[in-house]
């Protein structure tokens, strides 16, 4: 990534990737299907964010990108949708990145949070969910070629863990978790509130990105 290069950040969600990658690249458009999540962006001048589902066929880039980079959400591209958006957006050299964060699971307080999110995400919160995107890039011709990863351990508070709960989830699952929004926030504070310390809950985090080429 240069000053100059541009970016297609796919399910961009809140701009969290977009909003970090922008100091070091020259444009970015940044994509998601929820207005929900986009209309919590923070603007800034050189990230256009976009509304559109990625897997719509009609989706299509405004410009050719020098790459792709999709946070925490490679499991809701479908591989031929990624194939179709590298062929008629991304430059003959450009990478697609694949980047998350996962949380450890040995917080005391982990398996609470799990058990009250899962009914939210579709059943993605129970099968085994490939976030490394490696099989899909593989079915479509891509390699990893470098990798990078940093762990810390994190303080945070419940609110946050609303927060995340509502953008992990898409769809039909999130529309019922807004509409249970007010019980669903009570249910996390009386389970989680014994778990606090000094407001926080601890979790140790590994942030992580896999560059891929063709
Ligand atoms: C966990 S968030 C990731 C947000 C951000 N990229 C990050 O790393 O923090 C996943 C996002 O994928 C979006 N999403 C899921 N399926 C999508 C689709 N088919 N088209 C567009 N966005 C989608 C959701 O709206 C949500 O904002």
């Amino acid at each position: 990534m240069t000053a100059e290069s541009t970016l297609l950040d796919l399910c961009c969600g809140s701009g969290e990737v977009a909003t970090g990658c922008i100091r070091h690249c020259g444009h970015i458009y940044a994509v998601d299907g929820s207005a929900e999540m986009l209309a919590q962006a923070p603007r800034a001048e050189r990230i256009d964010y976009i509304q559109a589902d990625v897997n719509d066929e009609a989706y299509k880039a405004p410009e050719l990108v020098d790459h792709i980079i999709i946070g925490r959400a490679i499991h809701w591209v479908e591989a031929d949708s990624l194939a179709r958006l590298a062929r008629a957006n991304l430059k003959e050299d450009g990478r697609i990145i694949i980047c998350s964060t996962c949380w450890g699971t040995e917080a005391a307080w982990f398996a609470d949070y799990q058990r009250l999110t899962t009914p939210y995400k579709g059943g993605l919160g129970q099968r085994q969910i490939d976030t490394t995107g490696a099989g899909t890039l593989a079915s479509i011709g891509f390699s990893a070629e470098d990798q990078l990863r940093v762990g810390r351990r994190l303080l945070v508070d419940i609110d946050y863990l609303i927060g995340h709960a509502m953008a992990t989830t898409y769809g039909d699952r999130q529309i019922a978790l807004a509409n249970d929004f007010d019980n669903f926030s009570q249910r996390m504070r009386t389970t989680l509130s014994p778990h606090l310390v000094d407001g926080r809950l601890a979790m140790d985090v590994t942030s992580w990105a896999i560059v891929y080429y063709r």
